[in-house]
């Protein structure tokens, strides 16, 4: 459940009217809701009532605004992050540091040190390699790092090849038949304190029960590493759940995942650490965008709205659907290629899609653009940055400038041996 409605014919965002946005900050424009967002955190949290000792720890890449970041501190989340980009960014959000876990498979030694000295939680350790140089690098500093070992458990998550991370080819964790003897090496060096183990196969998960196997092949996993004498306390088991793109479309509900979670691990007796992005701020957020005119096609029309595959790339990188929708709609639709203004033929929101019917100068939303929309962007075609917007009941706020091609041009040098 969201809060972007139609009230008086006219689509809102909570109670402000999405012309509104559109006038004062200009398209194409994210705009996020602050309720909505409170909404999935709860529900999330909730789902979870049976698991005694937790972290939910939002993953930071979904979707790494402050203030977004902030809403979710006030929710008494932690957060996942995998670079010290994003660690600096929860940590000024004002989570804490001992609530912050660092995973991924190519932390460098100065991302090492920064978050050792910021004393994060916990590290998500991806190999032998890294374990062995994160425990001198925190030795040589005199710490002790809180650690986890990702486990590749190969599963297949059933979810887009691109973010699946959990087949025994990924280049995730360490294989679950070489964890034992990997984390008998590891649990021995002194800068680390080896506590647990960490598991995540992938995103946009439509199924729970890849989740469930790899849950148990931790669960027998742990069953082994404790009777070959190691302390477990800790368990990650990342994040993952799929979330509705499509109207009517039925996915697990966080509900039947918490549910899931509590059987599979009720004898566990660890904390448990949860890494949900998508299923928190997926449907939070739409991209705002104006069409600037409609093209006659060979067969049907080219809807071109100014937003591209710079601003939200998952179309163009993975075929993805966002549902488009006029934000006044007249109750006609049509059947159009919805494309932004960027040179390549891959700049392709939908294809022959059935849509509300618009014109140019029409205001439109692709929904379901709160995760992996603005963070993905990139400033192809000298197109910089949409601003980002947060509406919290009937006011809202930039909370990220645009910001323009200027801004390149002027991180850029021409050197004077060219002039
Ligand atoms: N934990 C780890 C270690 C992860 O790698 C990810 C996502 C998450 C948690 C959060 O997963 P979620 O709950 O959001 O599914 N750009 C892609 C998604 C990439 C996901 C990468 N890892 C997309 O737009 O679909």
């Amino acid at each position: 459940m969201d809060h972007f409605a139609l009230k008086d014919g006219v689509l809102h965002a909570e109670n402000v009217p999405l012309p509104q946005i559109a006038r004062e900050v200009g398209t194409p424009v994210y705009v996020y809701s602050r309720a909505t967002l409170e909404r999935h955190a709860r529900v999330f949290r909730e789902a979870l009532d049976e698991v005694p000792d937790k972290l939910i720890a939002f993953a930071v890449k979904s979707n790494p605004n402050l203030a977004v970041l902030k809403v979710l501190q006030n929710q008494g989340y932690g957060a996942d992050v995998v670079s010290v980009g994003e660690m600096r960014r929860a940590l000024a959000a004002g989570i804490a540091p001992e609530m912050i876990v660092f995973s991924g498979v190519g932390k460098t030694r100065r991302e090492m040190i920064e978050a050792l000295e910021a004393g994060i939680g916990q590290f998500n350790i991806e190999s032998e390699e890294e374990g062995l140089e994160l425990a001198e690098i925190a030795e040589g500093m005199g710490l002790t790092a809180d650690c986890a070992l990702r486990i590749n458990p190969d599963v297949d998550a059933g979810t887009h090849d691109k973010i699946s991370t959990g087949k025994g080819d990924n280049k995730f964790g360490v294989p679950i038949d070489q964890a034992g003897q990997i984390f008998g090496k590891l649990a021995s060096q002194k800068g680390v304190n080896l506590r647990g183990v960490a598991v995540h196969i992938g995103s946009q998960l439509a199924d729970i029960t890849p989740l469930e196997s790899a849950f148990a092949k931790l669960g027998e996993l742990i069953a082994g590493l404790r009777g070959a004498g190691h302390t477990i306390t800790h368990v990650d088991l990342g994040g993952g759940l799929g979330v509705p793109y499509r109207k009517g479309e039925v996915l697990p509900s966080p509900a039947e995942y918490g549910a899931m979670v509590a059987c599979v691990t009720k004898d566990w007796g660890v904390k448990l650490i949860f890494e949900p992005g998508r299923v928190i701020a997926g449907n939070a957020g739409v991209l705002l965008t104006e069409v600037v005119r409609v093209k006659r096609g060979l067969n049907n029309p080219f809807v071109i709205v100014d937003a591209a595959m710079n601003d939200l790339a998952r179309p163009a990188l993975y075929g993805a659907y966002h549902h488009f929708e006029a934000v006044t709609p007249t109750g006609e639709s049509m059947i159009a290629n919805i494309v932004g203004p960027i040179c390549e033929t891959g700049d392709t929101f939908a294809r022959d899609r059935q849509c509300d019917l618009v014109k140019s100068g029409d205001l439109a939303v692709f929904r379901t653009a709160g995760a992996y929309g603005a963070t993905m962007a990139s400033s192809y075609n000298s197109r910089g940055f949409v601003a980002e917007t947060l509406v919290d009941g009937d006011k809202f706020a930039v909370v990220a400038d645009r910001v323009g091609a200027d801004s390149f041009i002027n991180a850029e040098r021409v050197p004077d041996w060219l002039e």
